[in-house]
This record gives C-alpha cells, sequence and structure tokens, in this order.
C-alpha cells in the first residue's frame, strides 16, 4: 500500500467540546480511512505508487478524477490533524506571529479573514493559509482540491488548513459553519503552523 493512515497524535475526545468525539471518530476513521484506501487502490500497478503525495498532488492534471479526490483527501487529512491540539488556541509567536502582523494587520483580522474563505466556500471544501513566493496568502479550494496542486487557483504551500466539508462539523453544529469556525480557533495549534511556516521558506 502506498498510503497509510497516519496515527492521531491525540484521541476522539480531546478536541471537546469543540469538537465532538463521535465526529473526530468518524471522520478520521471512516472518512480519512477511505480517502486512504480509495487512492491505494486507484494507483496500485502504476508508476504512482512509489510517488510521493507531494509530487502527484504537483501534477495532478494528469490524474483522473478519482486521483485527485482521494490524494487530495488524504494530504488534507494528514495537515488537519496536526494543526489541531487539546488546549491549542491562544496566541501565535515569533516569526508567524509578525508574518501574520505584516501581511493581515493584527491576529484579529487574520482570523476574520480566514473564518470568511472557510464560510463562504459554497458547498464542500478548506480554508488555506498558504505561503506563495516567501509571502502569507490566504485562500480556499473546493473539494478535496489543494494549494499544491498544480489546477488549483491559489497555489502555495499550505500551513493551516480547515476541513469545511458537512462531515467535519454537522453532527454538532449542523448547518452553523460560522460557529464551528470561531471555536476552531480554540483547538488550533500554533506551534505546527509555525513549524510549517518555518520549512516553507
Ligand atoms: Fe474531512
Amino acid at each position: 500500500m502506498a498510503f497509510t493512515l497516519p496515527k492521531l497524535a491525540y484521541d476522539y475526545k480531546a478536541l471537546e467540546p469543540y469538537i465532538d468525539a463521535q465526529t473526530m471518530e468518524i471522520h478520521y476513521s471512516k472518512h480519512h480511512q477511505a480517502y486512504v484506501t480509495n487512492v491505494n487502490n486507484a494507483i496500485a500497478g502504476k508508476p504512482e505508487d512509489t510517488m510521493s503525495l507531494e509530487d502527484i498532488l504537483k501534477n495532478i492534471s494528469k490524474q483522473p478524477p478519482v486521483v485527485r479526490n482521494n490524494a487530495g483527501g488524504v494530504f488534507n487529512h494528514n495537515l488537519f490533524w496536526t494543526v489541531m491540539k487539546p488546549n491549542g488556541g491562544g496566541e501565535p509567536s515569533g516569526a508567524l506571529a509578525d508574518a501574520i502582523k505584516s501581511t493581515f494587520g493584527s491576529v484579529a483580522d487574520f482570523k476574520t479573514k480566514f473564518a470568511e474563505a472557510g464560510a463562504t466556500r459554497f458547498g464542500s471544501g478548506w480554508a488555506w493559509l498558504c505561503v506563495t513566493g516567501g509571502k502569507l496568502a490566504i485562500c480556499s479550494t473546493p473539494n478535496q482540491d489543494n494549494p499544491l496542486m498544480d489546477i488549483s487557483e491559489c497555489k502555495g504551500t499550505p500551513i493551516l488548513g480547515l476541513d469545511v466539508w458537512e462531515h467535519a462539523y454537522y453532527l454538532k453544529y449542523q448547518n452553523r459553519r460560522p460557529e464551528y469556525i470561531t471555536n476552531f480557533w480554540n483547538v488550533i495549534n500554533w506551534d505546527e503552523v509555525a513549524k510549517r511556516l518555518d520549512n516553507a521558506k
């Protein structure tokens, strides 16, 4: 198997009350697992079987929809679990805080713009904070697309991603996506975002 489901660094109930245990369990063990299984099946016996996920995504225009959707789903969820943690939240610090403030004015302004990107994504998709040409940028993508894909309207290295598919919040929040996004700030893992910013530069 080319790809495997990465271990979660916390248990299903660890992000309560902001993200409920049942949503976490289904999201990780069913949805994420399905993306892993489906992409592995789609690339079995093909050259992609030995390629890195990033290399597949960077050349996704050459792939059929089944690979685009499921390889994207694997990458996006791999990232998503790491940018959250129990007792997360608070404020970013160091180079990440400096970059956010110089790009967006303040952390509060950044949060507003990022939340807007997630709230206004029609249907299913993701909100992203990316490094593009050495600078930070906010954007969103539909379905399981992401900024690494060569077909993406917003290209860059994602350092923060928020899943705004209904499967990420519907059990607890129903149609209240903005409330889910507001609560996401209570579980964000700024250290991981800072690390990814460092690696992207
Ligand atoms: Fe998801």
